[in-house]
């Protein structure tokens, strides 16, 4: 026993980017990015918290499931930093929406959504839950340095949420780390204590785009090989894959690496660019919502990102 999805929602900030935007920022341009990324615009927040935004989509995956905020007995949200360092953005949620049940907040970077999901399927085989509401949410906006133009260009901000019931839709999972500071990383703020001499750090995200793209291109090929045969199932059984949004290259190459077909790999990162852990949550409910799934088909998740973490599963909707 583990769950099947029966409710989806997402949310994001008013306020638009596009790459011309950001062009008046920072020396770049539109041809630069889209060639690059894949990136036509993202979702800033204007003044949104990520509480807004966790509400809102929690609210509409609630609705879609037909699921009340007291029927919830567990609410896991994963995100790399949440409005506060404490309470968890979960128990904020919890709060807001009026559920009354556990709740706690899972950092895994961009795999904090494929994380929650097979921390919440162990509750379930365990048999202590019966509806479960996950939520990842991201404000990247605050955490890079928009001098940087190699990194402002690349994140939005948003939510992405999932309702699960009791059934036996997860087919297979793999989460993977490889503890790396090097690569990618956000500096904490280190306050102001008399008795310690932290160094002076750049307290904006770091990252070493070239090594990261080369480890992202690895993973999605390993990751999602894995999880399909765990599952006992093969390429040719796929019928959507939901990979992290990072860069449209990373994906294109993966895709090409896998033999699937174009119309089988789903993205939306034109619009929102790389929301971390929001990316798949977002895109599972805006292709939900437009019909895309039937029932029976076998979709697979796939994530990488800060850690170094992955993050894959196949499920049956
Ligand atoms: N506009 C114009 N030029 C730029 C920009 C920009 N926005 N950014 C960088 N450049 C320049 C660089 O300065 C460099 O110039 P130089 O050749 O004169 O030195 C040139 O463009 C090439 O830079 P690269 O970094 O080599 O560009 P690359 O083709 O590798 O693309 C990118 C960079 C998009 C970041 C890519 O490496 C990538 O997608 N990496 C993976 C990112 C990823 O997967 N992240 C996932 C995890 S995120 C998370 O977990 C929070």
């Amino acid at each position: 026993m583990n769950f099947q999805i029966i409710g989806t929602g997402s949310s994001h900030p008013a306020c638009v980017k596009t790459n011309d935007d950001l062009a008046k920022l920072v020396d770049t341009s539109d041809e630069w990015i889209t060639t690059r990324t894949g990136i036509r615009s993202r979702y800033i927040s204007t003044g949104e918290t990520l509480a807004d935004l966790s509400c809102d989509a929690a609210q509409k995956a609630l609705e879609n499931a037909g699921v009340t905020p007291q029927e919830l007995d567990l609410i896991i949200c994963s995100t790399i930093r949440g409005d506060y360092m404490t309470p968890s953005l979960a128990c904020i949620v919890q709060q807001r929406i009026g559920a009354t049940c556990p709740a706690f907040d899972l950092n895994a970077a961009c795999s904090g959504f494929v994380y929650s999901l097979d921390v919440a399927a162990g509750f379930f085989s365990r048999g202590t839950v019966k509806k479960v509401l996950i939520i990842s949410a991201e404000m990247m906006s605050k955490m890079v340095d928009w001098n940087d133009r190699a990194t402002c260009v690349l994140f939005g901000d948003g939510a992405g949420a999932a309702v699960l019931a009791e059934g036996d839709h997860l087919l297979s999972c793999k989460l993977t780390a490889q503890g790396d500071t090097e690569l990618l990383y956000i500096p904490h703020v280190n306050g102001n204590s008399p008795f310690h001499d932290w160094p002076d750090e750049h307290p904006f995200l770091f990252m070493n785009g070239q090594g990261v793209y080369k480890f992202a291109v690895a993973a999605m090929e390993r990751d999602v090989l894995d999880v399909v045969k765990q599952a006992g199932l093969t390429l040719d059984d796929i019928t959507y894959l939901l990979p992290h949004q990072a860069n449209l290259r990373i994906i294109e190459t993966g895709r090409k690496k896998l033999g699937l077909s174009p119309e089988q790999v789903l993205t939306n990162i034109d619009k929102h660019g790389n929301i971390s852990s929001a990316c798949i949550p977002t895109l599972l409910d805006e292709q939900n919502r437009q019909g895309t799934f039937h029932k029976g088909d076998i979709l697979v998740l796939c994530a990488f990102g800060g850690g170094l973490t992955t993050g894959a599963c196949v499920l049956k909707w």
